[in-house]
């Protein structure tokens, strides 16, 4: 077994079960999303490897990636910053592709001139089918309905992050900057689009 794939088997049972079903929704929505199937698939898979990462695995992998991590996303602990230290542990081990870095880099908070690849990561994370909350089934509803075209995925995007931003909001918790940088990209990316 590689390491990833050493990483990957070690998430709990539920994680793992999200990441494969991320994979497959990924790979399933690829077409209409513009992505190659085979990159959306991977993409989904590893998003999440480092998410439960702790002792002798957490001190191994922190200790070689965690200065290329800003300081600010470490405040947040590792619901945020699973995202870079993933991204840059695939870099440095399978020299994946920027435009993988990029998605799995920003995955828990989006971004500004976000990929379709990071859009559709962003989609799938929130409404695979092993997230049964009310919002998560509407999303999905929406992505698999008949009339769904690469411009509406960012829409559905943006719908994402705007249920991560009242969520935050209810628990009355900071939002990550990054978070409503990516809402604002998204939202004038939209009515860019409408007008023209
Ligand atoms: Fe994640
Ligand atoms: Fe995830």
């Amino acid at each position: 077994m590689n390491e990833k794939d050493y990483y990957l088997n070690s998430l709990s049972s539920s994680r793992l079960r999200h990441s494969i079903k991320c994979a497959e929704f990924l790979e399933s929505i690829s077409k209409i999303a513009g992505l190659n199937p085979k990159i959306a698939y991977f993409t989904g898979l590893y998003h999440d490897i480092f998410r439960e990462l702790s002792g002798e695995d957490f001190e191994k992998i922190y200790s070689r990636y965690s200065n290329f991590i800003p300081e600010e996303w470490k405040k947040y602990g590792l619901r945020l910053f699973h995202g870079p230290l993933c991204a840059l542990y695939l870099k440095d081990s399978e020299n994946i592709s920027d435009k993988i870095f990029n998605a799995i880099f920003f995955h828990t908070t989006g971004n500004i001139n976000m990929s379709n690849l990071l859009q559709a990561l962003l989609i799938a994370d929130f409404c695979e089918p092993t997230r049964k909350h009310k919002n998560s089934v509407k999303i999905r509803n929406m992505i698999l309905s008949k009339n769904m075209n690469e411009k509406k995925i960012s829409e559905i995007a943006f719908m994402v992050i705007e249920y991560k931003i009242m969520y935050l909001n209810k628990k009355n918790d900071n939002i990550f900057q990054k978070t409503i940088d990516a809402r604002n990209y998204l939202k004038k990316k939209i009515w860019k689009e409408k007008i023209e």
